[in-house]
């Protein structure tokens, strides 16, 4: 959340910084801003909303400095508007950060005893006061910064500038990632490295506790005590070119469309297609004696985790523990010994679903991470990473990172099933052959989009949507409700089908659209079951499946149909019909669909 940058440069460095913020916006769209130094004096420019906001100011007031620092925000403390928009600033020193002081309160009221007035209701304000007063004791600029940072608890990545040294940034990380990237006498700070790719690929990331003193010549790293360390410079992979629509109306409709191919090259990289076998990487652990999985994620990947746990209970007969990573990093679970632990992101930055692998790590757990970026922390921090080939995520609502999550999952659970004895060659080449057909029959879903169209012109009518599903399509159920609620803003919720008896019915009525994930499996009649129900109170039931008969004789508005695939790979067909259902109802509401309110697609924050 929130995206930080920094260039001590050689010439004006507003353009560039603005260049790498659109490179972040996934991280935060509210407010961004900029501020440079120049002739000694610091100036800034901020605009609520869009990036595009903070451009066109630019561009009738232009900054002219070479020393800058950039920020695009996702409000936590104060609203989103131009008075909490980041850098905050006086006349001697600029501040960016992304994160939350978890002392503000009590900094705050400090502060205001010493008579600093606060100008806006955030808690970044409080840093730049702490550094403002040290300076006025008499510290020098990097020793008043380091002092401020022994202040600080809770989250941050900050950038630091100030008005009398243009050849000075300070740099500091507590969870939320930053880069410094090295180029030819400039030096740049970022928080990853795709916002630094235009200019640099040579790049050291803080760790944890570092903070860091750059200058244009080079970069020191120092400890929360001051000890100097020295952290590698590696040489980024992040492309430098930005990812366009491709011709589509927005990057979720493509990243929809991108699926059939993204999931082909990740299954190619976890399966021997030739032979019709899995090639698991080695999880460095004994998969035969395993007690134990624990599952962990947030959103969109604790669903991907969820189809994970049926897979691999049903073929492997693995037993795993899921939680969503915010209960689980503070239930005190315990931990078999010897015990495998696996964490979903696509970001890899998720602060909550590292907080779970770190209290993992802690118990002796051997960690494994299902990742979209390669160089974030969770890749970084795991002692396996597993990574999803899906390519740059724009769109902030999940779509092609979760499906290939579920084929990661899927070939990770035939590894399993045959190193434990449940699956047999001829099981293994079924499963195998099963996951390569995947590509094609999806490409033939994605052919047609008209009665989703339809479908998302009749579902903007709705106030409630239920989604309902059963065994292993329960997990697409809630993940179906999550992407509506998200993007069209429309109430959803995810039930298991069984369950609708027990409190949800009561909210059916004449015309309450309930949509019904239901492949013909053995589970089938029993979901149709549940259509009965529904259909005997008015609900209107919108059936997503495979069955070729239709829904058994129960009245149906739309039946969504899914092309003939084995049932193991059902989950990833009936991701396809949630996702456009709900890109469709979003586009006709007329919402924001790549970037929908309140959301960022890197969540850095608790
Ligand atoms: C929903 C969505 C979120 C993310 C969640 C975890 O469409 O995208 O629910 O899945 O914030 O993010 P990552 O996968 O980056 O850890």
């Amino acid at each position: 959340m929130c995206g930080i940058v920094g260039i001590l440069g050689t010439e004006a460095v507003a353009g560039d910084l603005v260049e790498a913020l659109k490179r972040l916006e996934y991280r935060g769209y509210d407010s961004a801003g900029i501020a440079t130094i120049e002739g000694g004096k610091l100036d800034r420019r901020r605009a609520e909303g869009k990036l595009k906001n903070l451009a066109l100011r630019l561009s009738n007031q232009p900054l002219q400095g070479r020393t800058g620092i950039g920020h695009t925000r996702w409000a936590t403390h104060g609203k989103p508007v131009e008075r909490n928009a980041h850098p905050h600033m006086n006349d001697k020193v600029a501040v960016v950060h992304n994160g939350i002081i978890e002392n503000f309160r009590e900094l705050r009221g400090e502060l205001t005893k010493k008579g600093y007035a606060f100008e806006t209701e955030t808690d970044t304000e409080t840093v730049l006061h702490l550094v403002t007063d040290n300076l006025k004791q008499g510290l020098k600029p990097v020793e008043a910064a380091h002092k401020a940072l022994s202040r600080l608890r809770g989250a941050y990545a900050l950038g630091i500038i100030f008005a009398a040294d243009d050849d000075l940034m300070i740099a500091a990380r507590q969870g939320p990632p930053l880069a410094i990237g090295h180029g030819e006498g400039v030096t740049y700070l970022g928080s990853d490295a795709i916002a630094l790719a235009p200019f640099t690929s040579k790049i050291t990331y803080l760790e944890d506790g570092d903070w860091a003193v750059l200058r244009r010549s080079g970069a020191e790293i120092f400890d929360l005590a001051g000890k100097p360390i020295t952290r590698p410079t590696i040489v980024s992979t992040a492309s430098s070119l930005t990812v366009d629509k491709g011709g589509y109306r927005h990057f979720m409709l493509k990243e929809i469309h991108q699926q059939p191919e993204v999931i082909s090259h990740t299954i190619a990289n976890y399966l021997d297609l030739a032979a019709g076998t899995v090639e698991f990487p080695d999880l460095g652990i004994d998969l035969k004696t395993l007690s134990r999985v624990t599952i962990s994620a947030c959103g969109t990947a604790s669903y991907a985790g969820l189809v994970g746990k049926y897979w691999l209970e049903r073929y492997a007969r693995l037993p795993v523990d899921i939680d969503v990573a915010s209960e689980y990093r503070y239930r005190e679970a315990p931990l078999p010994e010897n015990g495998l632990a696996l964490f979903i992101s696509q970001s890899g930055e998720t602060a909550d679903t590292m907080a779970a692998l770190r209290y993992c790590k802690d118990g002796g757990q051997r960690i494994a991470a299902i990742v979209n970026v390669r160089t974030s922390t969770m890749a970084r921090e795991s002692h396996v990473v597993l990574p999803t080939l899906a390519g740059p995520e724009i769109g902030v609502a999940s779509t092609k990172a979760f499906t290939c999550q579920l084929s990661v999952l899927a070939c990770f659970a035939i590894a399993a099933g045959k190193a434990r004895g449940h699956i047999g060659p001829e099981k293994e080449r079924e499963l195998v052959q099963a996951l390569t057909q995947v590509p094609r029959l999806m490409s033939d879903i994605l052919r047609d989009e008209k009665p989703y169209e339809h479908l998302g012109h009749r579902l903007t009518k709705a106030r409630d949507v239920l989604y309902l599903g059963r065994g292993i399509s329960f997990p697409i159920a809630l993940e179906g409700a999550l992407k509506l609620k998200e993007l069209s803003y429309i109430h959803a919720e995810g039930y298991a089908a069984g369950e609708l008896k027990h409190g949800p019915i009561a909210l059916i009525e004449e015309g309450v659209p309930v949509i019904v994930v239901a492949p013909h499996d053995e589970l089938f009649e029993k979901t149709v079951s549940n259509m009965q129900e529904v259909a005997a109170r008015g609900g209107d039931i919108i059936f997503v499946s495979d069955a070729e008969d239709g829904a058994a004789g129960c009245k149906v508005i739309e039946h969504l149909h899914l092309p003939k695939a084995h049932p193991f790979t059902h989950p990833l067909m009936a991701s396809i019909p949630v996702q456009l259902i709900s890109y469709h109802t979003a586009v006709q509401m007329g919402t924001d669909v790549d970037q929908p309110r309140n959301l960022a697609k890197s969540v850095t924050v608790e």
